[in-house]
């Protein structure tokens, strides 16, 4: 159980950015399961490929307009300062929580533009607007969220700290390193109360099967192949998305403004380590002998380890990520809480049950641009 020290901010008027992606939806459900939360949710998003309503439907009943009213959803994209600002004009924001961002490193590869545009540009504009609107106002927060990609790659040994010097190596860390920068000069030279964290590889319900963990779980349900970069070796430190919310909670009720958070799973994977316990899991979860997926398929294969295959390697390919959040436990008593087996087992049987879910995401944009870029799988 994670225990926050302090809770001294309001929360009256939270504003969420990129609240229909993967973490950022997690964490609306989150905020609104605390007992502690009153305040309402804006959620503004572009709804990219990544963006999807269906994680919200539930909260959009019961918080929405035709139920307590402390949801709403705003389409807009952060590159759009006009747009934002009208968003900000007549509420009376307290707290922004910025997710909003491109996210996956193998599309920044192929096309950083967006990256760009989106992660830097898009961040100074909501900079600015909070800088804008907050000029004497009291106890307000624009909180960051981060990644570890930015402090580099490690190298067998050590971890990064807060203090580690950035090191970005792909267009997507690159471009979160200099919102990174953007902020924190945001808070020195105007003042704005602002707190950033950085967090480690997240897995867990929601999240848009490019990604290793969901891409992984589908493929072995469809009896395709399961692409391994390299010699995967590399190394991720996995955190049950629950646990970042949590750790997000925790850094806008009491973290000290101007303050970096580091948030990490206290869980080294090797990539070949994940994947291959996805394969065990499906194995006890969806036996080979019973799935009608892998019957249709031409695969002749006893186990779901069988599927998998070493490809070419990611161009700058981070060795291996290591968070040290010794910072966040001893300032605001946060821990992640569940472990990797845990919320291994429980995403998989998360992308069972819902298949709905995955048909909705993979049939728009996504498929097109993995099939330009990548051509069927
Ligand atoms: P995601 O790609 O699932 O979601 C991103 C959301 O932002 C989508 O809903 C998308 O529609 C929205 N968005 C993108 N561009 C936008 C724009 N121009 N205007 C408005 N909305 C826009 O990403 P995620 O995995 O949920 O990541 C959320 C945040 O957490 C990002 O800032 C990411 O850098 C950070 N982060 C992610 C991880 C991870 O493991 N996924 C780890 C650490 C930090
Ligand atoms: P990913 O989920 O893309 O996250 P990130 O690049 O932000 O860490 O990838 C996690 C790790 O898995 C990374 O080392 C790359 C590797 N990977 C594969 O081996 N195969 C794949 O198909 C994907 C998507 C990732």
């Amino acid at each position: 159980m994670t225990v926050v020290k302090t809770a001294n901010r309001r929360l009256e008027s939270v504003l969420v950015t990129g609240g229909a992606g993967f973490i950022g939806s997690n964490f609306i459900h989150y905020l609104f399961r605390q007992p502690g939360f009153k305040g309402s949710v804006i959620n503004l998003d572009s709804l990219t490929y990544a963006g999807n309503l269906e994680n919200l439907e539930e909260i959009d009943r019961t918080f929405g307009e035709n139920g307590e009213k402390r949801y709403e959803f705003h389409r807009a994209d952060i590159r759009d300062r006009a747009a934002v600002e009208e968003i900000f004009k007549d509420r009376d924001i307290d707290t922004v929580v910025h997710f909003a961002a491109e996210s996956h490193v193998d599309r920044s590869i192929h096309g950083p533009k967006d990256f760009i545009e989106t992660n830097i540009v898009g961040t100074f504009n909501v900079l600015e607007i909070a800088r804008d609107r907050w000029k004497d106002k009291e106890g307000v927060l624009f909180h960051h969220i981060s990644t570890d990609e930015v402090y580099g790659t490690l190298g067998d040994n050590g971890y990064f700290y807060e203090h580690t010097p950035y090191d970005p190596r792909s267009p997507y860390s690159a471009a979160k390193a200099s919102s990174d920068h953007l902020v924190k000069a945001y808070f020195h030279t105007y003042g704005l109360p602002v707190t950033i964290s950085n967090c480690s590889n997240n897995y867990g319900p929601y999240q848009f099967p490019e990604k290793l963990v969901p891409l992984m779980i589908l493929n072995t349900a469809e009896g395709k192949q399961l692409p391994v970069y390299g010699d995967g070796m590399n190394i991720r430190d996995w955190l049950y998305v629950e646990d970042h919310c949590s750790a997000v909670y925790a850094v806008i009720r009491g973290g000290r403004t101007g303050e970096t958070y580091n948030i990490g799973g206290r869980s080294e994977k090797p990539n070949l380590h994940v994947v291959t316990r996805i394969c065990e899991i499906m194995d006890a979860l969806n036996p080979i002998e019973k799935n009608e997926m892998i019957r249709e398929s031409t695969f002749n294969i006893t186990e779901y380890k069988d599927l998998i295959t070493f490809v070419k390697d990611r161009p700058g390919h981070d060795r291996r990520y290591a968070v040290n959040c010794d910072k966040i436990t001893k300032e605001l008593g946060w821990q992640p809480s569940v472990t990797f087996d845990d919320g291994l087992r429980a995403t998989v049987q998360w992308y069972l049950d819902n298949r709905r879910w995955i048909e909705n995401v993979r049939s728009g944009e996504y498929k097109k641009w993995i099939e330009k870029n990548y051509g069927k799988r």
